[in-house]
């Protein structure tokens, strides 16, 4: 059975073809980082007029590449939130479009979950499990008990962990995105050398990351010939602290030994190596995607739109996005 995924929730442009939820036939994605780089941050209304040049080619690209034509396509899934509304807005009405005129089934995924089912294009997690998704836009934790059963166990209560790093970076004059680049110049830097807060907030497993992000530029302002390289990895080292102890804790708590790790700040060396020695030390399988799985994609929604289609979750013309859909409520 063959899905083709497309997600445009933000900022990159995707469309992918997926086996039976799990073998990846084509993956292609249309950064706009260069689009949006001069401006230190995602232009909204730039990234949706980017979508709707690129979604026709994106999407004939990933058929070709997967080598089979529209009619073999057994249904279309199309992120229908959390995201940017105009440029989620792209997705839905191209997937509708492409359903009605093909006459294509269609599904809606939740971007959180396809985050989420990244891990089954290369391993089959047994159920239940504890779920990461730490990404741009969203710092969250949940029990998965089975496709569609997401208990949420804890959330950022103000930035995402991906959010401080784009805005840390923004700070040290690094560009946009700025996660990849802190993660690059952090392994030159020390990074004990300055004790940047970690926000444990103790008996929750929510968190927090804007007092770490203030107390980073209020340092700068007052030290302004430290190095960066110090400065990014003592930050990030906060960052990742908070992130591997409060996962480790929720597991424990949850008396679960697997743990799924999602979304784009997943890819960040240092959070990977320090999440596979903890996960050794407490007996917990770790299921990491590959770099190019945890940052955004389509495959991950044709993964996941799999399961809707199975289970006969289909949409209509009246889907529409969202751009609040928490994972797990009534909509999502
Ligand atoms: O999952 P994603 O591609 O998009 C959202 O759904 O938000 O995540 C993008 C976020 C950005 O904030 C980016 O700076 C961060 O993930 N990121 C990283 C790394 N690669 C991407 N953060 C830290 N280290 C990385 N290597
Ligand atoms: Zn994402």
């Amino acid at each position: 059975m063959l899905i083709l995924g497309i997600d445009t929730s933000c900022d990159d442009t995707s469309a992918a073809v997926v086996e039976d939820g799990t073998r990846i036939l084509s993956n292609i994605v249309s950064s706009q980082d260069g689009i949006h780089k001069k401006y230190g941050g995602i232009v909204p209304e730039l990234a949706s007029r980017r979508h709707v040049e690129m979604i026709w080619p994106v999407v004939h690209e990933a058929l070709e590449s997967a080598a089979i034509k529209l009619r073999d396509i057994s249904a279309i899934a199309v992120t229908k939130g959390p995201g940017l509304i105009g440029a989620l807005l792209v997705g839905v009405c191209f997937g509708k479009s492409l359903s009605y005129a093909n006459s294509i089934p269609l599904v809606s995924v939740n971007h959180l979950e396809g985050h989420i089912y990244a891990a089954f294009l290369e391993a089959r997690p047994a159920l239940p499990f504890i779920a990461l998704v730490v990404s741009g836009g969203h710092t969250s934790l949940y029990r998965v008990e089975g496709f569609g059963v997401y208990r949420e166990l804890g959330r950022t209560r103000d930035d995402a962990a991906g959010e401080a790093y784009d805005k840390v970076a923004k700070l040290l004059g690094f560009g946009y995105p700025g996660g990849p680049v802190i993660d690059n110049i952090s392994s030159k830097g020390d990074s004990s050398s300055i004790p940047f807060p970690r926000a444990h907030l103790k008996g929750s497993f929510d968190f927090s990351f804007s007092g770490l992000k203030t107390a980073v530029l209020n340092y700068v302002k007052k030290n302004p010939d430290t190095k960066k390289e110090d400065i990014s990895a003592s930050f990030q080292s906060a960052v990742i602290d908070v992130l591997v102890d409060k996962v480790t804790d929720v597991a424990k708590e949850e008396k679960i030994n697997r743990v799924v790790l999602s979304g784009g700040v997943s890819a960040n060396s240092a959070f990977r190596d320090k999440m596979k020695r903890r996960s050794l030390e407490r007996g917990i399988e770790l299921f990491l995607p590959s770099l190019h799985l945890c940052t955004d994609n389509a495959a991950m929604i044709a993964a996941a739109g799999y399961h809707h289609f199975i289970t006969g979750d289909m949409e209509g013309l009246s889907l529409n996005p969202k751009a609040y859909l928490p994972l797990g409520s009534a909509d999502g």
